[in-house]
C-alpha cells in the first residue's frame, strides 16, 4: 500500500513538473513545445489523479491556480467625458483669482455661480436608458471605473426608474456617502464582530462600494447626493436647472446649495454653510463653486485634471491647540494595543475634546509625542480627533520620550509584532481585558442575545465569579449572582433565564459570539450553513473553508487557527455539556433545471450585467463561479473575453456565446 502511494506521488510530481514547464513555455515565453491536445492530456491526468487522492494535492500544484483564485471583481466602465477632479481654493483671494480667470475666459464682466455643499464621499456615475437604471460605476482613475451596479442599486437615493419623462439616454454623477451616525452604527457592529473599524465615513463608503457581495452592501447605511447631468436630449441651460431636473427625476439633491449672483454672495453663503457644518448629519469639506451657465462650461473647457468652470472652496480643518497630560495604552478585545493621548480639555468643532487618537505605537515613535507637549489636534471628518503636530519648540525642559510598552499594560505578557501588520499585540488568551471583552461579545444582541449580559456585567462575572469564558456562563451556581453588589434575587433569576434561553440560538450566533478574528455575522452564517455542526467544522481543513463561496484565505486561516487552540476546544466542550445548540440547518441543496451545473461568465454580455447573469444561473439552480476549472460545465463568452476563454479551451470546457446563453436561459424557464 505504502509503495502504491509512493508511486502515485512520484507520478503526480512528474505531471506537475511537466505542466509547470509547459505553462511557462506557453504563457511566459510564448513558445509552446507541445500541442494543446498533448497539454490537455497531461493536465487532465493531473486533475484526475488529484481528484482521486485529494490528500496528495499540494498548494503549489498548477491545478490550485484555478480553484483557489479570489473572486475576480468588477467589469470595467469607461467614462465619457472623464470624471475629473476639482482644483482647490483655501482662501477668498484664491477664489477671486479663479473668478477673474473665469470672467476673462468668457469675456464677461461677471458670472453667476451655483454653490453646492462639497460632500466628503466617493464619486459615482449612474447611467439610465429610457428612465431605467442600466449601470452604475465608481470613478476609478477618472477614465475607467468599476461596474458596481448591483451595489449602487442597494442605495435608496438611487432611483431604479425615473419620474417625469426623462431623456432616453441620461448619465448623472454624484457622491455616495454615509452619515456620521450611520458610520457609528456600522462601527458598533464591526466592533462587536471583532472587525477593524473605519476611521471616517469616506473610508467606510469606499470600502463598502468595493464589496463583491451586494447583500452586505445593502446592510450598510449608504446614501447618495447627485449633482451633475449629462444628456444630449434635454435642453438644460444652467446648473441650477440641472439640479432642479435631478430632483424632479427622483434623485436626492443636496439642499445646501445657492445660486449666487456675485462673489460677495458666494462668501456670505460660504460662511453660512461653514457655521451650519457641525450640525449636518454628514461630513462636508467645503463648497463647490460652479459657473451657472452651462454653455460657458464648454467655452472654458477643462485642464487634464479639473474643469475650469468649477472650484472647490475648502473649509479650514477644525483644529485646536492644547497640551498632552499623559499617553495611555489600551488593549482591545482582539489584543490590539492602542495609544491614546489624554488632553487638557479643549473646545473643537462644537464638542469638548479630552482624548486624541494616536493610532499605533509606530505613530507615537514617529511623532515623538510626549506628556507635557503642546499639540495641535484636528477633526477632519474623522470620529476621534487626532494629533496632527507637536509644537516641539514649546516642549518643557527635561521631557523624556514616551516609552513604547514591551508588555501588555493589563496582564504583563510580552507584546508581539506580527509579520506585515502595523502595531503591537497581546497574544495572551487569558488576558483579562480580552476575556471580559469576549464574554461581552457572547452576550451581545447579534451573538447569543443574553439580556442583561453587557460589558459591565460581563466584567463583574469575570472578576467576582471566576467566569472565564462563555462556557462558564452555563455553569454559574444559582444564588451566587444574587449575592453580588448591585444584584438581587430577581436580577439573578432574569439573567440566568436569559442565559438558559440562549442555548438554542444555533451555530451561526455561536460562531459569531466566539469572536473569531475576521469573522463577522455574515461569515459566521456562511460557515455554519456549510458545515451544519461545530464537529464538522472543527474537523475541516483550510481548503474546505476556502472552497465556500464568500470566504477567502485570510478568514479560512483565522478559523482554522482559532479552533486549533486548546482553550477554544475546551469552551466548545463546556458548551456541549451545557446543552448549547452547536448545529445549524445546512443550506439546502439547490434545485432547478441547472442543479449540478457550474457556469463561468467572461467578457461583457450585451443583454445583462455579470451580476444579473450570475443571479439568472443561480435562480435556475446552477452555480456561478469566478474561475474556470475542470469542473466547469459551461463557459459563457461575452464580448472581449479574458484569459478564462483560453483556459476553458485548454480544459475542454464547453464554450457558449452570449446568444446561446440567452437561448439556454429561455429554455430552462424563469
Ligand atoms: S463637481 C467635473 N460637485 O469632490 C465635475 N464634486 O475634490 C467635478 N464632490 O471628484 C465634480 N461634492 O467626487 C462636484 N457638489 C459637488 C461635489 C463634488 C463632492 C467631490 C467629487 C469630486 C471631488 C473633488
Amino acid at each position: 500500500m505504502a509503495e502504491h502511494v509512493d508511486k502515485i506521488k512520484t507520478e503526480l510530481e512528474r505531471l506537475r513538473e511537466q505542466v509547470r514547464r509547459h505553462d511557462y513555455l506557453y504563457y511566459v515565453k510564448g513558445e509552446p513545445e507541445i500541442s494543446d491536445y498533448e497539454y490537455d492530456r497531461l493536465y487532465r491526468r493531473l486533475v484526475e489523479l488529484e481528484e482521486k487522492h485529494p490528500e496528495l494535492v499540494t498548494p503549489d500544484s498548477p491545478t490550485q491556480r484555478v480553484g483557489g483564485a479570489p473572486a475576480e471583481g468588477f467589469a470595467e466602465v469607461r467614462h465619457e467625458p472623464p470624471m475629473l477632479s476639482l482644483d482647490n481654493a483655501y482662501a477668498e483671494d484664491e477664489v477671486r483669482e479663479w473668478d477673474e480667470r473665469v470672467r476673462k475666459g468668457l469675456g464677461a464682466d461677471g458670472a453667476a455661480y451655483v454653490c453646492e455643499a462639497k460632500i466628503d464621499g466617493v464619486a459615482i456615475a449612474l447611467e439610465y436608458d429610457d428612465g431605467v437604471l442600466a449601470r452604475g460605476s465608481t470613478r476609478g482613475d477618472g477614465f475607467t471605473g468599476d461596474d458596481i451596479t448591483a451595489n449602487l442599486k442597494t442605495i435608496h437615493d438611487v432611483p431604479l426608474r425615473l419620474n417625469e419623462a426623462p431623456p432616453g439616454r441620461l448619465e448623472v454623477r454624484g457622491e455616495a456617502y454615509m452619515t456620521r451616525e450611520g458610520l457609528a452604527e456600522l462601527n458598533r457592529r464591526r466592533e462587536a464582530a471583532g472587525q477593524p473599524l473605519f476611521a471616517n465615513p469616506r473610508n467606510a463608503t469606499a470600502g463598502t462600494l468595493k464589496l463583491l457581495d451586494p447583500r452586505e452592501v445593502a446592510r450598510r447605511p449608504l446614501h447618495a447626493w447627485l449633482y451633475y447631468v449629462i444628456t444630449e436630449e434635454a435642453d438644460i441651460p444652467t446648473q441650477a436647472e440641472a439640479l432642479e431636473h435631478l430632483a424632479r427625476w427622483g434623485f436626492s439633491v443636496n439642499p445646501n446649495r445657492r445660486r449666487c449672483a456675485d462673489l460677495d454672495e458666494v462668501f456670505r453663503f460660504y460662511r453660512e454653510v461653514e457655521a451650519a457644518r457641525a450640525d449636518l448629519p454628514y461630513n462636508i469639506d467645503g463648497l463647490v463653486l460652479k459657473v451657472d451657465d452651462l454653455a460657458a462650461h464648454g467655452e472654458l473647457g477643462t485642464t487634464a485634471k479639473a474643469p475650469r468652470w468649477a472650484i472647490a472652496y475648502k473649509f479650514k480643518a477644525e483644529r485646536a491647540t492644547t497640551t498632552v497630560n499623559s499617553i495611555e495604552w489600551s488593549v482591545g478585545r482582539a489584543g490590539t494595543i492602542t495609544p491614546v493621548a489624554n488632553l487638557e480639555p479643549v473646545l473643537l468643532g462644537g464638542t469638548t475634546v479630552k482624548r486624541a487618537g494616536l493610532f499605533n505605537p509606530e505613530r507615537v515613535a514617529e511623532l515623538d509625542v510626549r506628556a507635557g507637549d503642546t499639540v495641535n489636534v484636528e477633526k477632519a471628518g474623522d470620529i476621534i480627533p487626532y494629533i496632527v503636530e507637536v509644537e516641539y519648540h514649546l516642549r518643557p525642559k527635561g521631557s523624556k520620550p514616551t516609552p513604547i510598552p514591551q508588555k501588555c499594560p493589563v496582564c504583563g505578557t510580552p507584546l508581539v509584532k506580527e509579520e506585515g501588520v502595523v502595531g503591537l499585540f497581546c497574544r495572551n488568551w487569558d488576558c483579562p481585558v480580552q476575556a471580559r471583552g469576549r464574554l461581552g461579545l457572547w452576550g451581545s444582541r447579534g451573538a447569543m442575545d443574553i439580556e442583561g449580559l453587557g460589558e459591565k456585567v460581563a466584567a463583574v462575572l469575570y472578576d467576582k465569579l471566576g467566569v472565564r469564558d462563555p462556557g462558564d456562563l452555563y455553569f454559574i451556581k444559582p444564588g451566587s449572582i444574587a449575592r453580588l453588589e448591585g444584584f438581587g434575587e430577581l436580577s439573578e433569576k432574569n439573567l440566568l433565564a436569559s442565559i438558559e434561553r440562549s442555548k438554542g440560538r444555533g451555530l451561526t450566533r455561536v460562531l459569531f459570539g466566539l469572536g473569531i478574528p475576521n469573522v463577522g455575522f455574515e461569515t459566521a452564517a456562511l460557515i455554519a450553513g456549510h458545515f451544519g455542526s461545530s464537529d464538522r467544522l472543527m474537523a475541516a481543513g483550510k481548503e474546505e473553508l476556502e472552497g465556500i463561496k464568500g470566504i477567502g484565505k485570510v478568514v479560512a486561516r483565522s478559523v482554522v487557527e482559532f479552533f486549533a487552540r486548546a482553550e477554544v476546544r475546551e469552551i466548545i466542550n463546556k458548551l456541549k455539556r451545557a446543552g448549547v445548540k452547536l448545529e445549524e440547518e445546512r443550506l439546502a441543496e439547490p434545485t432547478g433545471p441547472w442543479a449540478g451545473l457550474t457556469f463561468v461568465i467572461t467578457g461583457t454580455l450585451p443583454s445583462m450585467s455579470r451580476e444579473e447573469a450570475h443571479r439568472a444561473v443561480e435562480a435556475r439552480g446552477g452555480k456561478a463561479a469566478e474561475s474556470v476549472s475542470a469542473k466547469t460545465s459551461y463557459l459563457v463568452a461575452g464580448e472581449k473575453p479574458g484569459s478564462k476563454l483560453a483556459k476553458a479551451e485548454k480544459l475542454g470546457v464547453k464554450i457558449v456565446s452570449a446568444k446561446e446563453f440567452d437561448k439556454m436561459l429561455k429554455k430552462a424557464g424563469p
